[in-house]
Parts: structure tokens; sequence; C-alpha cells
């Protein structure tokens, strides 16, 4: 019987997917380079379960079968005839997710569909050494940190087939993810082209003066930000009307950052080594800014953004 979803790579990503699946009431089961790491994968996945039950939008009784289904392992032919899914999360490394593929697309029957958790590196290219089924090679991207963050991006390869993806994407969304299907294999998948839009234009409107980051920082997450969860941009022109979208259009996108190389800004502080929180300053100064608070409302906004959502019938 198929009821075993198999994630390699038990590291941050491989233990977020870890906990959807098995709250789905999947077997699960992560494997890594060392027992070790594949058992410090599984503690992590039953944390994140626990965070989630605790926050309340599972129940205790459901987060303990959850955790009842997770597995630590390292030997990937045992699950052979058992897996249902495999999901790919190692390092962001083109070579050795090529090799990984290459070795799963030999031990998995073609009824498998092969995963790939990258965020940034083509499933056409990931899969390029498969020699056996490479039609069942789909990209699923989640997003971080992948137990809260709803989305997940569905990418269809150059020779991925669609239906596939189609059936990869109905499983997600029956997880409880909001998964979403992107046609094309193309740089950003579907999220990250808009996300890199929305930070193209916060950093101009910083080199030029118009605002300083905080303000910026503000106008997106109380304005447009506040709304999003409800509120898609393409609803929004539908409400506004699109004669006057296009109006807005004529004005505004003649004067807006169209660059198509990295603005200057990011130059200006890594060439001094600020890289940000890391190393303590980057936009922003991290000796009077807190990071923990930070991470811990973004996540306590999420979840309480799902909850409204799965009252509301919308997720
Ligand atoms: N961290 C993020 O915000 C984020 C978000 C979305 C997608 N991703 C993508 O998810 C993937 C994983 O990222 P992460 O942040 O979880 O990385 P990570 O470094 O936290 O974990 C990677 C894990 O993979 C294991 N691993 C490496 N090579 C392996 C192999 N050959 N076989 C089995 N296990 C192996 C490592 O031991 C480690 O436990 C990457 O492709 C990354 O781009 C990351």
């Amino acid at each position: 019987m198929r009821d075993t979803v198999v994630i390699v790579g038990g590291g941050k990503m491989g233990a977020g997917i870890a906990c959807c699946a098995a709250l789905a009431g999947n077997r699960t089961v992560i494997i890594d380079i060392t027992q070790e790491n594949a058992e410090r994968g599984q503690i992590n996945a039953a944390k994140n379960i626990d965070e989630v039950a605790q926050a309340g939008l599972y129940t205790t009784e459901q987060a303990e079968q959850a955790k009842a289904l997770l597995a630590g392992d390292t030997e990937l032919a045992r699950y052979r005839d058992s897996a249902s899914m495999v999901i790919e999360a190692i390092f962001e490394n083109l070579p050795l997710k090529q090799n990984k593929f290459k070795e799963l697309d030999k031990i998995f029957p073609a009824e498998v569909p092969i995963c790939s958790n990258t965020s940034g590196l083509r499933i056409t290219d990931i899969s390029a050494l498969c020699e056996k089924h490479v039609e069942r090679t789909v990209t699923t991207h989640f997003w971080f940190p992948g137990h809260l963050v709803p989305l997940v991006e569905v990418v269809v390869g150059d020779r991925t087939d669609i239906e596939v993806a189609k059936a990869v994407k109905a499983t997600l969304n029956s997880w409880g993810k909001a998964a979403v299907l992107v046609k094309r294999d193309l740089p950003g998948q579907l999220a990250n082209r808009i996300l890199q839009a929305v930070i193209r234009e916060s950093v101009n409107i910083v080199e030029i003066g118009l605002a300083d980051p905080e303000d910026v920082d503000t106008a997106v997450k109380m304005g447009m930000g506040i709304r999003f969860p409800v509120w898609g941009p393409l609803e929004h022109i539908d409400a506004a009307r699109l004669d006057l979208c296009q109006n807005v259009q004529r004005t505004v996108l003649p004067e807006i950052s169209a660059r198509q190389d990295p603005s200057p800004v990011f130059a200006k502080h890594v060439d001094k080594g600020e890289i940000g929180y890391e190393s303590g300053k980057g936009i922003y100064d991290w000796s009077v800014k807190d990071m923990d608070e930070l991470a811990k409302n973004r996540n306590d906004f999420i979840i309480y953004a799902r909850k409204f959502m799965m009252e509301r019938g919308l997720l």
C-alpha cells in the first residue's frame, strides 16, 4: 500500500513539510545523510506539529496521531513499495539535486511523483539526468516557514506531465495547503516574481529618497499587505474598475523602477559587509531592532489569519 510521504533532506524545510504531511494523516519518513540528521529533522517536525496544535489549528489528539506517523531513516530503497510521493528538500545545489533525482528516478516506480522544494532552480534542469520517468518530476515549492505558510507553488517542467502536476496540486490542497499551478518553468516561479517587483520598488523608493525604510515597510504592511490574505491584486482591479486602473498605470508606470539589474543600494551595503540581520546591519540597524520579536509576530499573525480563513472556509 502506498501510504508514505518520503521527504529527502530533514533541514528547515524538510521538517516543515514533514509536519504538514503527517498532520494530513500520511506516514512520513525523513531521509537524510546520517541517522542523526534524519532524527533531528523528525524532532523538529514534531516541534512544528506541537506549535500548530498549541496555536489551536489542530487538536492535541491530531498532533499526537501525526507525531506517531513520523520516522527518520537513511535508506531510500526501503520505501520503494510504500512511497506515495517523494519531496526533495536537500541543499540548493544543482549538481547535488540532479544526482539525487537520478537516484530517486531509479528507485521509485513510475506512479510515484518526485517533487523538489527548490526555491530558485528549474525542475527541468534538476531532472535532466532522470532516465526512466522524467514526466513525474515537478517542483513543489513550500514557502518558509513550511508548517505555517499555506502557499505551495507546483511548477510544471518542460518534460513534466501536466496531469501529474495537477494530481500533486490536488494532494497538497487535501493536506490543507494552498497549492497553485505554475504552467511554465521560469525563474521566480510565480510568487517570487511578484515579491521581486515589490522589493524592486521598495528599494527604489528608499534610493530616490521618497521615504525612509520604516515608512516603506509600514506602507506595505498596513496598506496592501493587511488586505492581501483575502483580497488579491487581480480581484482588486476588478473591484476598482479596469479603466481606472488603466489610467493609474499610464500615470504611475513611467515613474517606477523598471531596472533589470540589482539596485546599487545592495552593493552599497554588501561591500561594507552589511548583509542584514546576520551581520547586525543591513537596511536597518539590528542592534536596536529585535528580529526574534519580528519573527514571532510574523508567525503569530500567520496563525491568526489561517484560523480566520479556516473558520470562513477559505482554506
Ligand atoms: N530555507 C528557506 O527559507 C527555503 C524556503 C523555500 C525553499 N527552500 C529550499 O528548500 C531546500 C532545503 O532548504 P533548507 O533551508 O531546508 O536547507 P537546510 O540546509 O536546512 O537542510 C538541508 C538538509 O538536507 C540534507 N541533505 C543534504 N544533502 C543530502 C543528500 N544527498 N541526501 C539526503 N539529505 C541531504 C542536509 O543534511 C540537511 O539536513 C533548498 O532547495 C532550498 O532552496 C528553502
